[in-house]
């Protein structure tokens, strides 16, 4: 099991300022290693979630009980923290493609927001599954059980289930909530399975929890590998600052963005890595963006998230990238190692067209092109870190998301905002709600 390797020398910020501003850390460094002791009574619960056997074996017990009705899909209905982490794992270890290349395994559809194409389009999926007398999966995960697009999707595919399964729908059905909330009491009135998402974990640091590991592992993902991963990397992640990548990647966040680099930009360098880029964009957008800080002060505060693949997107973005303003911090992540190693053959009629790529390996190509984007933004002097994930395995991206929510922990306590709590999101809910209720 290979460690993720970081490289932070062309961030901008040298080694000295790294050393004063890391004092900075050093209180948060020991409330963080006190809250890893806590298991769930601190906020920051969620870095616990990989030692927790209980919540594991109950998952997997779970898991092995559906795998008994042989189902042949699994529709995930949850948005935000709720979605993103699961679809992250999934296309980063198994591929976007997924479905094509693993036909004959489960295959997973995600209700999140209220698109009636898309739910249509599910439920034209999965209708001739169910009247063919085959099995499907609902797995309906809400933390607050009060989300108005996964209550009301939930309702319709309910609906579609239980005219094709009449008197066995419950087995179907999986709740993952927060024991409070009102679904989880009309799951446990319904007798349908309910998985528990610790009071003290917020949606967007759930990944770890039920919310993932039971839509992951039931399709084959190895969800002791990715708590594993998720459990190494926390360790490196409680060192003193020096050797502390998410405090070190915090600090360089922060010193940018008092400098006025209020941008930053997750640069990814594998296609099937584009999803764990949205969710980053979550976790950061939702942690750092606050109109007040900890002592209710209006502050403002936020640094703007953005998501590129590349090398895709060095052809719509490279020439704002390197020519546009100096307001962004990047970081490029990559794997060393690709799950396939494709060549461009030898032919002669072809050679002229570009020289040097036959007989290369599409990494070789993609390897250069990082180089070479890398060269020019050091003579750009635009600042990034570089990540290298051994891999796209199970323990290497939980590796790279423990590493992030970390990261997004200490850069909160630096903005001195809270990176748990989303006060304004509340402002469009509530308007939402009265717009429904005028409305018949
Ligand atoms: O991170 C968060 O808290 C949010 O993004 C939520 O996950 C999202 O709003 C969905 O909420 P819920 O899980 O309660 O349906």
């Amino acid at each position: 099991m290979k460690p993720l390797q970081f490289s932070f020398v062309h961030s901008g910020i040298t080694k000295k300022q790294l050393t004063k501003e890391g004092k900075k850390l050093q209180k948060e460094i020991v409330a963080m290693k006190k809250a890893a002791q806590a298991k769930y009574k601190d906020d920051r619960a969620s870095i616990n979630l990989h030692n927790d056997r209980k919540s594991l074996q109950k998952v997997q017990a779970l898991i092995s009980s559906k795998l008994r009705l042989k189902p042949e899909y699994v529709v995930v209905i949850g948005i935000g923290g709720s979605n993103l982490g699961t679809i992250a794992v999934q296309e980063a270890v198994r591929g976007k493609l997924y479905d094509q290349k693993y036909n004959s395994k489960i295959k997973i559809l995600y209700a999140d927001t209220v698109d009636t194409d898309t739910l249509h389009a599910i439920t034209t999926i999965i209708e001739p599954t169910l009247q063919e007398g085959n099995n499907v999966i609902l797995n309906v995960v809400t933390k607050s059980g009060g989300t108005t697009e996964t209550i009301a999707n939930f309702q319709v595919l309910l609906t579609l289930l239980k005219k094709y399964k009449k008197k066995d729908y419950k087995n179907y059905v999986v709740v993952t909530s927060g024991r409070d909330s009102k679904l989880w009491k009309v799951a446990v009135q319904e007798k349908f399975s309910v998985l528990e998402i610790p009071e003290k974990v917020g949606g967007r640091y759930s990944v770890f929890s039920p919310v993932g590991l039971f839509p992951l592992g039931l399709i084959g993902v190895n969800i002791t590998q990715l708590l594993k991963g998720a459990g190494d990397m926390k360790k490196a992640c409680l060192n003193p600052v020096q050797k502390n990548p998410a405090a070190v990647s915090a600090l360089i966040q922060y010193a940018h963005y008092k400098k006025g680099r209020n941008i930053s930009d997750l640069f990814l360098f594998a296609s099937d890595l584009e999803s764990v880029g949205k969710w980053y964009r979550q976790l950061m957008g939702e942690s750092i963006g606050k109109e007040k800080n900890r002592n209710g002060k209006r502050v403002w505060e936020g640094i703007t998230p953005t998501v590129s693949v590349g090398s895709t997107d060095l052809h719509s973005m490279a020439q704002l990238y390197l020519g546009g303003p100096q307001d962004k911090i990047t970081t490029f992540v990559h794997a060393r190692h690709m799950n396939s190693n494709v060549t461009v053959p030898k032919l002669d009629t072809y050679e002229h067209l570009i020289e040097n790529i036959q007989g290369k390996s599409l990494p070789d190509l993609m390897d250069a092109i990082l180089q070479g984007v890398q060269i020019a933004f050091n003579k750009g002097k635009r600042p990034y870190i570089e990540i290298a994930l051994p891999d796209k395995s199970e323990h290497s991206i939980a590796q790279f998301l423990q590493f992030k929510m970390m990261e997004i922990m200490y850069l909160g306590y630096l903005l001195n905002v809270n990176p748990f709590d989303q006060p304004n999101v509340e402002a469009y809910k509530t308007e939402t709600k009265k717009i429904l209720g005028s409305k018949t």
